[in-house]
């Protein structure tokens, strides 16, 4: 079988598509422009693995582009899609919200076009928690109402939702839309939080603190969201949205503390004020998953963490 990977220079696609390949059942596509949002050379990094692999094939392209995409869905015949590739940041969202549009709406629906003219068997649509706004009410369920995002990058996950329900409508594609909450591990993204203060404490620079600290985060490890990703990718199910996430929170302060106990090395915290567009909390109901994906979070933050912070002091120290 044969699966088209957007976004499999990054970091969650990269670590998806390690799997799928050594599982010995697929073939993969991969679409990646390889933008310069965080240093390309992370990118090229996390597809070395892959380039002599006579199952894998790389097309450098924009998803933004119907004609280039149009040629790869005829050129390769994909029987499925995990669809990754997008801008992916709260706070660069807010400073650049036509690009946000451009490749997450525009992007989005010339694969689900694609994906209604090439007659794909399933779609997978990476959604993300920060969909829920700043809702009080925890966990966040999927049948909560989420109709107030508070970011570019949150309205425009929402409204690709909404779009891959109305192409499942039109055209009875099997879509799952995945709500991933804050992912880290091995190749994790440089601009967020796990990386990132791993990467200052360890160097001895300051720290930015957004808030008291009291703000929580519903951290997954990588592993666990690629078993989700697997799990909805072979299940083929008709239209869902699931959570993937740990259910379980870690505040600032403590995830901070965290680093600082596994680098043996204390942060300079930089004191400022909440930033807009970020929420107080994220914390995943993930009974759905469980009940329709098998999923089970099997990494708790602090193994997780320890992981994490092995593989930054081998790689990128
Ligand atoms: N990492 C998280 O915690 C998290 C949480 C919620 C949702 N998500 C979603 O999961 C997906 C993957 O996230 P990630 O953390 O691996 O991000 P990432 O930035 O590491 O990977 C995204 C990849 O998409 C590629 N890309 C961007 N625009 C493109 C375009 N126009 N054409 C082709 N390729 C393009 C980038 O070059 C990059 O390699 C994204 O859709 C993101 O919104 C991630």
């Amino acid at each position: 079988m044969k699966i088209l990977v957007t976004g499999g220079a990054g970091f969650i696609g990269s670590n998806v598509i390690k799997y799928l390949l050594d599982s010995t059942d697929y073939d993969v596509v991969c679409i990646d422009i390889l933008n310069d949002f965080y240093d390309t050379a992370i990118k090229e990094r996390n597809l070395l693995p892959f380039l002599d692999n006579e199952r894998f094939k790389l097309y450098r392209e924009d998803i933004c582009d119907f004609e280039a995409m149009n040629k790869i869905f005829v050129q390769e015949k994909p029987h499925k899609i995990i669809h990754l590739a997008a801008r992916a940041s709260v706070r660069d969202g807010i400073k650049n919200p036509l690009l946000y549009e451009k490749v997450n709406l525009g992007g989005t629906i010339n694969l689900l076009e694609l994906s209604k003219q090439h007659g794909i068997e399933n779609f997978v649509f990476a959604s993300s928690s920060s969909v829920y706004g700043n809702q009080s009410k925890t966990p966040f369920s999927e049948t909560d109402i989420v109709e107030e995002p508070i970011s570019l990058y949150a309205a425009t996950k929402k409204a690709g939702e909404n779009l891959c329900y109305t192409y499942h409508h039109l055209n009875n594609i099997p879509i799952t839309c995945l709500r991933f909450f804050t992912v880290y591990g091995p190749s994790g993204r440089p601009d967020m939080a796990p990386y990132k203060f791993t990467d200052l404490i360890y160097k001895g620079e300051p720290l930015p603190k957004y808030g008291d600290g009291t703000s929580e985060r519903d951290y997954t490890y990588v592993d666990d969201i690629v078993q989700g990703i697997i799990s909805s990718l072979e299940k083929n199910l008709s239209f869902e949205v699931i959570n993937l996430g740990n259910s379980e929170t870690t505040s600032l302060n403590d995830f901070i503390a965290l680093i600082e106990k596994l680098l043996g090395k204390k942060a300079i915290i930089e004191q400022l004020p909440m930033q807009p567009g970020d929420v107080d909390i994220t914390y995943a109901d993930i009974s759905k998953a469980e009940k329709l994906l098998g999923y089970k979070p099997s990494v708790t933050t602090e193994e997780g963490m320890k992981k994490f912070v092995e593989w930054y002091l081998n790689t990128v120290e």
